[in-house]
Formats: C-alpha cells, structure tokens, sequence
C-alpha cells in the first residue's frame, strides 16, 4: 500500500496511508498526541499508581519508532529498568526512517543516535539502547501474540476501526487482557463506544479519558487484579 510522509500540526511528521485516507498518528500533532495518550495517560498515570523499579511495555504498532523513543527519552531521567516490546507486521522503510523528524521535533537532536539505533537494532531479540532501556521489536500479526502475564503497560496504537475493525475486537483484547499482568494497563487514542464495550467484555475495567489535542477523549483499561 501506498504511504506518504505528511506533517502535522505540531511540525511532526507522520505516515499517510492514500487508499485508507488514514494516518500513523493524529493529524492535529503527532507527538502530542504521543505523549498525551501513551506517556501521561498511560506510563506516568501506571508509574504514580504502581512504582516500580522495572517495567515491562509492549506496543501494538511499532511503526515509525515514535512512541518508543520518547519513551526512551522519559527512561532516562526515572530510576526505571525499562523493557519496551514493539509489535509490527509492516516495518518502515529506510527512506521513510530517514524523512522522520522527531528528535528535531523533541528537541533531543542529541539523542538522535538512540532514534537511529532504535531503527537500526536487529528483531526479534531484546537489544541495549541504552543502561535502563532494551528493546525488542517482533516482526509478527497482533493475533500471533502468544505474552501471557508478562506486560505492564500496553499502548495499543493500532490503525482506527474504521480501516481496520478486526484489530478492535473481543478476541484481539483478549489476547491484550493475557499479555498484560494483573493491574496492568492498556491505553489507546480510540474512544469509540464500541470499542470500550469490547475491552470490558474480556474483563478490562476501561475509563473514559480527555483526549490529546483535536479529540475529545480516549481509553484507558486496567486488568483487575
Ligand atoms: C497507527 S500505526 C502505528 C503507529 C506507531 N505506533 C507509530 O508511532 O508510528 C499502526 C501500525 O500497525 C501496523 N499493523 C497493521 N496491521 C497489523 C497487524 N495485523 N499486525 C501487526 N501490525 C499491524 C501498521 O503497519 C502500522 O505500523
């Protein structure tokens, strides 16, 4: 499929997706939208409610590498050991890696090696970016995740349900809800109702959140313990 770099509000970049008119991340700014969703909702909101000294993460839909560096970028000013796991079926290309603002965007063009090396490392092993930060990237289908208990955070960052509505079903959440530890989170931009009443029927006890820029609201659904 066809997939064009286009910027966003906030001067970030993102992938365009012609024949689905969709996008990797909000128009209205991708890296707000990033940190608002994945990083306060989610990583700050589990870390105030649950210190701990390492944690476990998985993404659904690596993609561009965006909401990994930037939390590689939190990882080194907090006193955690962090294991990131992205999931991605479709990796991005060199070229489109190369036309990827983000350490600019952050203004962490000092920590442009670890965007680099993020892209760069091999799959399916977990790999040091850096002392408290390894990373597995796993090229495989959401379906095929097999993690049980393993995760503490989720950020399910998979196209919309418009284009994709097999990804929003009972059956891919019950496979969230297996991954996740008890207390674990998942955290998404999506707020659609039929989304939420999926996430509760395998068991999530799911919040209706404000939304980043240009969205009302989103999800965040935690794994009863
Ligand atoms: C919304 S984009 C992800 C954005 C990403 N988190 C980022 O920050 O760039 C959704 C991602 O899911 C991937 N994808 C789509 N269907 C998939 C599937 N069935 N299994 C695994 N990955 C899939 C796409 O290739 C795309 O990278």
């Amino acid at each position: 499929m066809e997939r064009k770099i286009i910027k966003t509000a906030d001067g970030s970049v993102t992938i365009h997706l012609p024949e689905w008119d969709e996008q990797y991340h909000s128009k209205h700014g991708a890296v707000q939208e990033a940190q608002h969703v994945f990083i306060k909702m989610g990583l700050y909101h589990y870390l105030k409610a649950s210190p701990k000294p390492e944690l476990s993460i998985m993404e659904i839909g690596f993609g561009t590498g965006l909401n990994a560096f930037i939390t590689f970028l939190e990882a080194q000013n907090l006193p955690v050991k962090f294991n990131y796991t992205g999931v991605e079926a479709f990796p991005v290309t060199s070229q489109e890696i190369a036309a990827l603002n983000y350490p600019e965007n952050l203004s962490a063009e000092n920590q442009e090696w670890a965007f680099q090396k993020i892209h760069g490392t091999p799959w399916e092993h977990y790999i040091s970016i850096s002392d408290n930060f390894q990373l597995k990237k796993l090229q495989k289908k959401f379906d095929e995740i097999s993690a049980k208990n393993e995760f503490d955070i989720i950020y399910f960052d998979a196209f919309g349900a418009r284009v994709q509505p097999e990804l929003w079903t009972e059956e891919i959440f019950e496979i969230m809800h297996s991954a996740l530890k008890d207390g674990g989170i998942l955290v998404t931009y999506s707020a659609k109702g039929s989304v939420r009443r999926a996430l509760q029927k395998v068991g999530f006890i799911v919040e209706r959140l404000e939304g980043p820029p240009g969205k009302r609201e989103m999800l965040r659904a935690t794994k009863s313990c």
